[in-house]
């Protein structure tokens, strides 16, 4: 996709996440000198933040390849045998959201994972038997936005459980002005600064932003790109001073005009909305969470009082003197 050119290929590249980048560079200087394989790791957080980039990133240290697949593609056992059998001393291989690998997909992951080795069952009923194949030494990388949803017995297996946290803003200000150098897209600091504070800590967002507002000075023949320019192309896209787009402020005020601020369940917001729970959970949430717009209580959401402010709208239960 567009993303692969602007993506770091070294971890000395590779803007923030600080305590990972030091978790990892220890790692893979013991296995090198050890000449073993990576331990297996998983990766957790919200999507967009770096962790395919960081498998790819893993590989490149190690000189292996790096082999991707989602949980989703990998549905009949021999979709993740063959992936398996193919692999070289070393080599990566990579899970987008391994919450969802089915059990018998899971199952064969565990001796394979374990001790190398693939148990394949041949034929079926009472003849079945099973046949092991030895593995080469290979790393396991999980990524997940849900970490909770693993089976234990597989969240047991990885050596390493790496959680990946939203951008600061001088990071995301780093990276878009190091991937404007590679887009050769002439932009200023606070222009910079200005698609960061609207990138929900998402450096996937921000590289994304940052091509919207070269095409918007593009079309305006305006080469410098400065914070004016930024503001006026992203509020055209509809993406506010925070960042938050159309469905971020949807199933704020969603929860604020239909559920008078919450609490109310998933269900009950993905339904007045139209959007998917899953999206709202995974998508949406975790940034609405972390800048405080929303709580999660054991009754379920509420907006909080700076989602009102942001949002321009009275909190009922002030205005009628509840709190
Ligand atoms: N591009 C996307 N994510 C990045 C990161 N973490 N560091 C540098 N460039 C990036």
């Amino acid at each position: 996709g567009s993303e692969e050119n602007v993506r770091p290929r070294r971890l000395d590249d590779y803007i923030g996440q600080k305590d990972l980048k030091e978790v990892l560079a220890i790692a893979i200087q013991a296995a090198k000198s050890r000449g073993e394989a990576l331990d297996h790791l998983l990766l957790y957080g919200p999507p967009g933040l770096g962790k395919t980039t960081m498998s790819l990133i893993l590989a490149a240290e190690m000189g292996v390849n790096c082999k991707i697949t989602a949980a989703p593609a990998l549905e009949r056992p021999r979709d993740i045998s063959g992936l398996l059998i193919n692999l070289k001393p070393g080599d990566i291989l990579f899970i987008d959201e391994i919450h969802r690998l089915n059990r018998v997909t899971e199952e064969l992951l565990y001796p394979a994972m374990e001790d190398y080795r693939l148990d394949i069952t041949i034929g079926k009923g009472h003849s079945a038997k099973i046949r092991s194949i030895p593995l080469p030494p290979f790393t396991l990388v999980g990524a997940t936005t849900k970490v909770g949803a693993l089976t234990s017995p597989l969240r047991d297996r990885f050596g390493l459980i790496q959680r990946l946290r939203f951008y600061e803003l001088d990071e995301l200000t780093a990276i878009v002005l190091r991937t404007a150098q590679i887009l050769k897209v002439s932009i200023a600091e606070d222009g910079a600064q200005e698609i960061a504070r609207r990138a929900r800590g998402t450096p996937r967002i921000a590289n994304r932003l940052l091509r919207r507002v070269r095409d918007y000075a593009q079309v305006k023949g305006m080469n410098a790109i400065e914070r004016e320019l930024v503001s006026e192309a992203l509020d055209v896209l509809n993406v506010d001073s925070r960042g938050l787009d159309w469905t971020d402020r949807l199933v704020l005020g969603t929860i604020i005009e239909q559920f008078r601020g919450g609490p109310v369940g998933l269900e009950a917001v993905a339904a007045a909305t139209g959007e998917d729970a899953k999206t709202i959970e995974e998508v949406y949430e975790p940034y609405l969470l972390q800048i405080g717009y929303i709580n999660r209580t054991p009754r379920g959401r509420i907006a909080t009082e700076a989602a009102y402010q942001h949002l321009g709208m009275m909190e009922a239960s002030r205005s009628r003197g509840e709190q």
